[in-house]
């Protein structure tokens, strides 16, 4: 059995504390996320880099409750169990060519996972969870959202919540509501 089937949450070195305290939980309540912390979050996003500064990701979120449950609907039962009590549900779609010459932009999906973790880490500096999903249905993504699939792929869906109470998740969910482990550095090097 190799080291790497072992994932531990033990340090290599002291980070910055903010990355050991996002982590992803599913236990969240649907208390309102005001349009003020919004605006802060995707600020956050705004400023992450990307290639040629093309800023290839465009957000689409839920607003009103009406939104959250068709937005819930496109996502894979196994999501809704939990990201139904989200506050907000939100995609981060990646346009497909860039701007000044309209070649295609292989790197337009990395930068928008550098948009999510400024995402992930403002959410938890007010007191927020974010929770990114690649498990939905993007042909009902595409349908919810009105956007358009020759010129934005379906970067990843993001639930945003405070914490709820663990207890009320199904018993397969609560016994992974812990944050996960990591691979050691040295495991990491080619
Ligand atoms: C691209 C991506 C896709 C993910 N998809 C799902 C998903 O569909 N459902 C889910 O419950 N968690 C999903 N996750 C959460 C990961 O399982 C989680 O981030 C990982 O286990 C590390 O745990 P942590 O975020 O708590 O540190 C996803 C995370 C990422 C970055």
């Amino acid at each position: 059995m190799s080291s790497s089937e072992f994932l531990v949450r033990e340090r290599c070195a002291e980070a910055d504390a903010m990355f050991i305290d996002r982590w992803s939980p599913r236990a969240l309540n649907n208390e309102p996320i005001s349009s003020e912390q919004m605006e802060i979050i995707l600020e956050a996003a705004r400023w992450a880099p990307s290639a040629y500064n093309e800023q290839p990701w465009r957000f689409v979120y839920s607003v009103t409750e009406q939104d959250r449950n068709l937005f819930v609907n496109t996502l894979v039962e196994m999501n809704q169990k939990w990201a139904s009590n989200a506050s907000v549900l939100l995609f981060i779609f990646a346009k497909k060519t860039f701007s000044h010459n309209n070649a295609p932009n292989r790197w337009a999906l990395f930068d928008c996972g550098s948009a999510w973790v400024s995402i992930a880490l403002q959410a938890r500096k007010l007191g927020l969870y974010s929770h990114a999903m690649a498990g939905f249905v993007p042909e009902k993504v595409y349908e919810a959202t009105g956007v358009s699939p020759e010129d934005y792929d379906i970067a990843i869906a993001v639930a945003l919540g405070k914490r709820g109470d663990a207890s009320e998740l199904p018993a397969d969910l609560l016994e992974r509501e812990k944050p996960n482990g990591r691979k050691m550095i040295k495991e990491l090097m080619l």
